[in-house]
């Protein structure tokens, strides 16, 4: 327990790292002719690893190198974040829009778009009811209601029949999540919007690319790009990105309409404005320049992902038991985990893979147990029988560059060493 924890502790270190991966090579070596070769750990084998995978990293020299550079700069104006001015511009440039607004979380962007486009008491929001609690409680903060829709079963995407279901005279807004960092069926989801006259706000949380409108993108700690904490708005719609300034910014501006953070200079004869009850939305210098640092990165951070997500895809084709994402055509998924599925039937139980995972040192990603249908707070919603069975039955797996390929098949390997030896147990 202690050589564990030390390893933990120790692990981002660059001398550490190197000798643990030399140390596992040569354990595999030996693990792959052991007579138990075959046996998961759970049943008494060596287990896949000897030591703990890579620690993720996300942050590297780079970004360290960012925040120093961001805070000698630091101005006396009115906003002084050059680094946030600078995310902002990179992010509008990389993701194709003509607006990116940095914020403080995920959450916060989301609760900022639905502001903007102007949702509010009396509205409903659809939202799907296999996401993480932030889409929908984004809304609940506008005092608008949510109304929830299925997934796809294929794809685990908010299912555009269920979102046609769920409409009412009241529902304002839609908000897609790309669940896993695989695209919703954009197209469908707008031919209802336009039909139905509804905002779209794409929960791009999981999925760090292109969106229509209105997209917003989370930074949290586990996501393709981080910045500890931290979110974005994208959009082209000029109305909408000055709405979305005045409220993340406590609803303050000009008496002309021009939000303060927009201002070069403030003078002691202006005035400003308070039009609307805004919140303290703003991202840090901090914050602003670790997504400098890793928005320069972005492709070979993108790359690492999307080539976790091809070994896992082939790999994961041959075994039974485990499914992953239909992902159409052309889609082009971002993974910043990648999400299987244990399915009913196999060999093992989810929850009996996680351990023997666990056994075998692998790390995984889980998300909610329960769908949003579940929890009193959105309000009684009926069942949503395929977003309880996926909550219970998915995975995520790591995709982060720490780990390289050997890492992914290893991963591979220990998921179908588990279920072989599941389907042999009486
Ligand atoms: C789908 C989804 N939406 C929104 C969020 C909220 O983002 P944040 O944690 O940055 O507030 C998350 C965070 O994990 C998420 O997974």
């Amino acid at each position: 327990m202690a050589l564990k924890s030390w390893l933990n502790a120790h692990r981002h270190e660059s001398w550490l790292r190197h000798s643990l991966a030399a140390t596992q090579r040569v354990y595999a070596f030996a693990r792959d002719r052991s007579a138990k070769a075959d046996l998961p750990a759970i049943a008494g084998g060596w287990p896949m690893r000897c030591v703990p995978q890579p620690a993720p990293r996300p942050i590297s020299r780079r970004e360290v190198g960012e925040v120093r550079r961001a805070f000698r700069g630091q101005s006396t104006s009115f906003f002084d974040g050059e680094a946030v001015h600078e995310l902002e511009t990179l992010l509008a440039q990389r993701f194709g829009t003509r607006h990116a607004l940095a914020c403080s979380s995920g959450t916060a962007a989301l609760h900022t778009a639905l502001m903007a486009v102007g949702v509010g008491p009396g509205d409903e929001v659809i939202v799907p009811a296999l996401t993480y609690v932030a889409t929908a409680l984004a809304a609940l903060h506008t005092s608008a209601e949510v109304r929830l829709a299925e997934p796809d079963p294929r794809t685990w995407n908010i299912d555009p029949g269920s979102i046609r279901a769920a409409i009412t005279p009241r529902t304002k807004a839609i908000i897609p999540v790309h669940m896993g960092g695989v695209a919703c069926d954009m197209d469908a989801i707008m031919a209802i919007a336009q039909e139905r006259d509804l905002f779209v706000i794409e929960d791009a949380a999981h999925a760090h690319g292109a969106t229509w409108r209105l997209g917003c993108f989370s930074f949290g700690s586990p996501k393709t790009i981080t910045t500890g904490e931290g979110g974005a708005i994208l959009t082209d719609d000029p109305e909408l990105a000055r709405q979305a300034r005045i409220a993340m910014n406590l609803g303050e501006c000009t008496p002309e309409g021009v939000p303060s953070m927009e201002l070069e200079d403030f003078r002691p004869e202006e005035r400003l404005d308070y039009v609307r009850v805004g919140w303290n939305y703003r991202m840090s210098v901090a914050q602003a320049a670790l997504g400098v640092g890793q928005l320069k990165r972005f492709d070979g951070i993108r790359d690492a992902r999307a080539r976790a997500g091809r070994i896992y895809r082939e790999r994961l084709a041959e075994i039974p038991g485990v499914r992953v994402q239909d992902v159409a055509l052309e889609a082009d998924p971002v993974y910043y985990t990648f999400p299987i599925e244990v399915e009913e039937g196999a060999s093992l139980t989810r929850n009996e893979l996680l351990r023997g995972l666990e056994r075998e040192r692998i790390d995984y990603r889980l998300w909610s147990n329960l769908p949003l249908n579940r929890y009193p707070i959105f309000g009684d919603h009926g069942e949503f029988p395929i977003a309880n069975r996926l909550c219970l039955s998915m995975i995520g797996l790591r995709t982060d560059p720490a780990l390289g390929p050997r890492e992914h098949h290893e991963v591979a390997d220990a998921l179908a060493r588990l279920l072989r030896w599941g389907a042999t147990r009486t």
